[in-house]
């Protein structure tokens, strides 16, 4: 089934120039949208801030703020000053070019002044969920060897310092901070730097940001974008989000989450768009009263979020003025055609899906409000990108066949690195032509896409990308836990569930007090997503000769499906 757009506009991007330009369009084309064009100086802080603040739109609002206790707006001047202020004050105290600066705090003005300050100097961003707890704040900082952090009094107790020796500063946002040994007062030193700054002209190759992301193996990975990204964040809040010169954008997404940077702050204000920043907690009143309150016109959400407001129900929706909504989009799991077809009878609006993870830095297959939607698919390619269906060995697969989602290598904000890692980097590639996604898909005879699921163990919950190996890791640190093995279990409103198996030491037994203690040991140690919602006690685990937890067997065992072959597998 298909759907026609509706009340959408079609934008100034029609389907016949999406069909010249399919696999062909130019990404140098898009360079002159840019003044580095001109001036040969690139840093994506002045195209996205800079260069509105020195224009006509000087006093549009670029930052619309709220949560339980603040209501502010910022204008590209303001934000350009206050920018530079931070840069100022990370360059006082020694940021240099490529130097990693950390950002875990819960979303505030502060931590977007914090982040253009960062690009500024020519420093790379490390945006951090403030939901992150000790170990998990440790790793990435350990890894990335940050040196200078920028969180919260409140987070402060979850930063082991004494034992990251490569952090030089931690400055913190608050009321009444003492500066103290590494400790420093940002909102103060802010206030008293200049707002003038020089920024630091980078290379297009140079490192813009690092967002770490969970595989199926191993600690999370540190994906490195640079500058050039850009190009591609730029021309898909055009093509895809359809930003226009009078929107008011909201991204619900946090910047601890790729989506919450490249379309929480480059995309739109690369185009001068208003960008609308909701902090605090979810709840379906605030959400419909925050678009009602600034006229949101275009959304970018996910499908946990549409699937809770549905189930909220539509009485309520009637409760407020909606009508400003012109464009909707979706992205971070499969969006069921059920919440398609919901987003037409409530919001008279198509939900457009669009697909793309951390490694490839933005949208890449996508449905355009130009195009006809057929709920359940992610869409088609971005014009210049290729994607396809390939085989184990690299080779193309014929439509409607099953396999690798991969697209062809050199994309503009394609990952340049996995940081510390350059062999897993290498691994994501075959035969040095594909980047191989790690989803599963199959493309239909109109080039539309349609996600079967992950090729790894690799669970999405509520949105958010969970690695089974760092929860199982976490959990055998328990002293009653023996071995854990742990799987995503299908949910109607969070895509999956985290279900851990867990085989007990000797001594212990199974109670549900023991359940709630292990259950609180991963919210405290990892975070509160990581923690399993089930948790189901074995003897024994099925693992491979090698001792590999083999957690399709446990999916198996969970969906009641053929086990599959058990060759490998210990007596
Ligand atoms: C999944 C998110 C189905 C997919 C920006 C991918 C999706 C992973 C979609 C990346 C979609 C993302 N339909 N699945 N439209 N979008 N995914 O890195 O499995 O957090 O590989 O980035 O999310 O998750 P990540």
């Amino acid at each position: 089934m298909k759907i026609k757009s509706l009340s959408v506009s079609k934008g100034d991007f029609n389907l016949q120039d999406y069909n010249q330009m399919y696999g062909s369009f130019d990404w140098t084309e898009v360079e002159k949208e840019f003044s580095w064009f001109e001036t040969g100086k690139v840093n994506v802080a002045y195209e996205a801030i800079d260069r509105h603040a020195d224009s006509f739109r000087k006093n549009k609002v670029a930052l619309y703020y709220q949560d339980a206790s603040r209501n502010e707006k910022y204008t590209f001047k303001e934000m350009k000053e206050r920018s530079n202020q931070v840069a100022n004050v990370l360059k006082e105290i020694g940021v240099e070019k490529g130097d990693r600066v950390f950002i875990f705090m819960p979303r505030s003005p502060e931590l977007y002044f914090a982040a253009l300050g960062t690009i500024k100097v020519g420093a790379i961003v490390g945006p951090l969920f403030e939901a992150f707890m000790q170990a998990a704040v440790k790793d990435r900082l350990e890894d990335s060897g940050a040196k200078v952090l920028i969180t919260t009094p409140d987070l402060l107790q979850r930063v082991p310092f004494e034992e990251l020796p490569r952090l030089q500063h931690i400055f913190l946002v608050g009321e009444n901070i003492q500066e103290e040994g590494i400790y420093l007062d940002f909102n103060r030193r802010i206030q008293q730097a200049g707002k003038k700054f020089d920024i630091e002209w980078v290379d297009r190759q140079d490192g813009l940001i690092l967002h770490y992301t969970s595989g199926s193996t191993g600690k999370p990975k540190g994906v490195l974008h640079v500058h050039n990204a850009m190009l591609q964040h730029y021309q898909t809040a055009k093509w895809v989000l359809d930003l226009k010169e009078d929107d008011i954008y909201w991204c619900t997404a946090d910047p601890g989450w790729v989506t919450g940077t490249s379309y929480g702050i480059f995309g739109p204000w690369l185009m001068g768009a208003s960008n609308v920043i909701i902090g605090g907690r979810f709840s379906p009143e605030s959400w419909y009263q925050a678009i009602e309150d600034y006229g949101v016109t275009v959304w970018y959400s996910a499908p946990t979020a549409f699937r809770m407001l549905m189930s909220a129900g539509d009485e309520l929706i009637k409760r407020y003025d909606l009508s400003t909504l012109r464009h909707m989009a979706s992205v971070g799991e499969p969006l069921n055609p059920e919440v398609v077809h919901w987003g037409i009878k409530v919001f008279n609006n198509r939900i457009h899906d669009t697909w793309w993870m951390t490694e490839t830095g933005a949208q890449l297959i996508c449905n355009y409000p130009c195009m006809e939607i057929k709920p359940g698919s992610m869409g088609k390619p971005l014009p210049g990108i290729v994607a396809a269906i390939v085989d184990n060995n690299g080779d193309v697969l014929p439509p409607y066949r099953m396999g690798n989602l991969a697209i062809r290598k050199g994309w503009p904000s394609m990952m340049s690195e996995i940081w510390n890692n350059h062999e897993k980097y290498e691994s994501c590639f075959l035969k040095d032509e594909w980047y191989v996604s790690g989803d599963s898909a199959y493309m239909d005879e109109d080039g539309y896409f349609w996600f079967q699921g992950r090729v790894d163990d690799v669970i999405m919950t509520s949105g958010e990308r969970v690695g089974p190996f760092e929860v199982e890791s976490k959990l055998v640190e328990h002293t009653a836990v023996a071995e854990a093995g742990v799987i995503g279990k299908p949910d109607p409103v969070r895509g999956e569930i985290i279900k851990a198996f867990i085989a007990l030491r000797e001594g212990y037994t199974a109670s549900d007090e023991l359940i709630e203690e292990i259950r609180q040991f991963v919210k405290k140690g990892l975070a509160a997503h990581a923690a399993p919602r089930e948790i189901e006690f074995r003897d024994k685990l099925p693992k491979t000769r090698s001792g590999k937890i083999m957690r399709r067997v446990l999916k198996a065992w969970e969906l009641n499906l053929p086990v599959g072959d058990l060759s490998t597998m210990e007596d």
